[in-house]
């Protein structure tokens, strides 16, 4: 066993191998002046759009902006409801009661812990007047199976807003980019998502020039020509300094996506030598009583924001602290469902969605950040080992 610590993320281990590149971009926009909006944006915006496909993409504050302008870009208000699962970040529903709509929280698939058609079809089974639908890329590992998903949303005249806040980079299993099929795609460059800012930052892809032009006049008071506001907008754009630090990052992603999914792959093969399981289940016949996450098949790509393993409710909480001992940082997403969470809450009670709520308890993060080396991943393992071993 080693002493030696293994956080969760490590921001400053990435940040000393691209300082001198990121220290040249920021002098860039200072020598500029050109803080909000501007050339850095805009080439930014360029960028990721062919890196990803996207036929636009419309940067913004936040991952959880993204979301808002698209509802506010689709017309979502007072009146509407909106399908989204209820098991993932807050903001995946916040903004849908922000505006005023109602939230119909679904449940999500066992196996994916993504919202799937079948559950789409239960929520949209007791609810009429759906307007929209929030289909979560969870984990980093996208909703499936996505043409079922794109195919239900037409059927049903709703709009389909893909939250791939945790999953740039991932593909569906068309072998598309996660957020390229919906009619909005959202990212959050969060400091420590795959692709993170040194500070706020989100997007939008489009595959409607209309709808793209909408999102631009929304993040920005939703002005029409100078001085005029057509649209009640909000204040929401991406910085120069943050625009020119992601475009610098963004050359480095594909390689830190792959160091990702290779850390997944060792521990995906070290809990499966210790015998634990894949998926949802019982843990009870399992030599270790631990459930690693599902690797999609080809052509599918999981690009692993997190890599979450499940453990029985009583032993998630005790684990978690016994790795704490170990210094190996652990992360829970998320420990409360989204229809239990008391500000979310509608006017009927709460549904009973059993997966989500199970999920909430035996989830646990591991840490699966580029940084990381293969000495650390078994003592992970070990710990685990030792935990279960008692
Ligand atoms: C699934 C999901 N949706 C939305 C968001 C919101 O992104 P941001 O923190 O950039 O507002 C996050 C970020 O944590 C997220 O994980």
């Amino acid at each position: 066993m080693t002493a030696r610590p293994v956080p969760l993320f490590d921001l400053g281990a990435q940040h000393a191998e691209i300082k001198e590149e990121v220290a040249e971009a920021v002098a860039r926009v200072m020598a500029e002046q050109n803080f909000v909006r501007g050339s850095e944006v805009e080439g930014f915006e360029k960028l990721i759009a062919e890196h990803t496909g996207a036929g636009y993409a419309v940067a913004c504050g936040s991952g959880t902006d993204a979301l808002l302008l698209s509802l506010m870009a689709q017309g979502i208000g007072p009146g509407d409801r909106v399908v989204c699962p209820a098991f993932s970040f807050f903001s995946s529903a916040s903004v849908i009661k922000r505006l005023g709509a109602e939230i119909i929280f679904a449940d999500v698939d066992p196996q994916t812990l993504c919202i799937g058609p079948k559950q789409v079809e239960s929520a949209l089974g007791c609810n009429d007047s759906v307007s929209a639908l929030i289909a979560v890329h969870l984990f980093g590992a996208t909703a499936a199976p996505i043409d079922a998903l794109v195919d239900l949303s037409r059927k049903n005249g709703l709009a389909l807003v893909e939250d791939a806040a945790q999953a740039i980079d991932a593909r569906d299993d068309s072998g598309g980019r996660a957020g390229i099929r919906g009619d909005y795609g959202c990212l959050s460059f969060y400091p420590t998502k795959n692709l993170g800012a040194y500070g706020d930052g989100g997007m939008i892809f489009t595959q409607d020039p209309d709808r793209a032009d909408r999102l631009r006049r929304l993040r920005d008071h939703g002005e029409g020509p100078a001085g005029h506001h057509p649209l009640l907008g909000i204040n929401s754009r991406l910085d120069g300094i943050q625009a020119a630090i992601l475009s610098v990052k963004l050359r480095h992603l594909s390689r830190w996506t792959q160091a990702r999914r290779s850390h997944a792959a060792l521990y995906d093969q070290c809990f499966d030598d210790l015998g634990g399981g894949v998926g949802s289940g019982s843990f009870e016949a399992l030599d270790l009583p631990l459930r690693r996450p599902l690797s999609p098949a080809p052509p599918a790509l999981h690009v692993y924001h997190h890599y979450v393993v499940r453990v029985a409710a009583e032993h998630r909480d005790p684990l978690r602290a016994h790795l704490g001992r170990y210094q190996i940082g652990t992360g829970l997403y998320y420990p409360v469902p989204l229809h239990l969470q008391p500000s979310l809450a509608g006017r009927t009670a709460p549904p009973a969605l059993p997966v989500s709520e199970a999920a909430a308890q035996e989830c646990l993060a591991l840490p699966v950040h580029p940084s990381l080396c293969s000495e650390q991943i078994h003592f992970v393992v070990d710990a685990i080992r030792r935990y279960f071993e008692g």
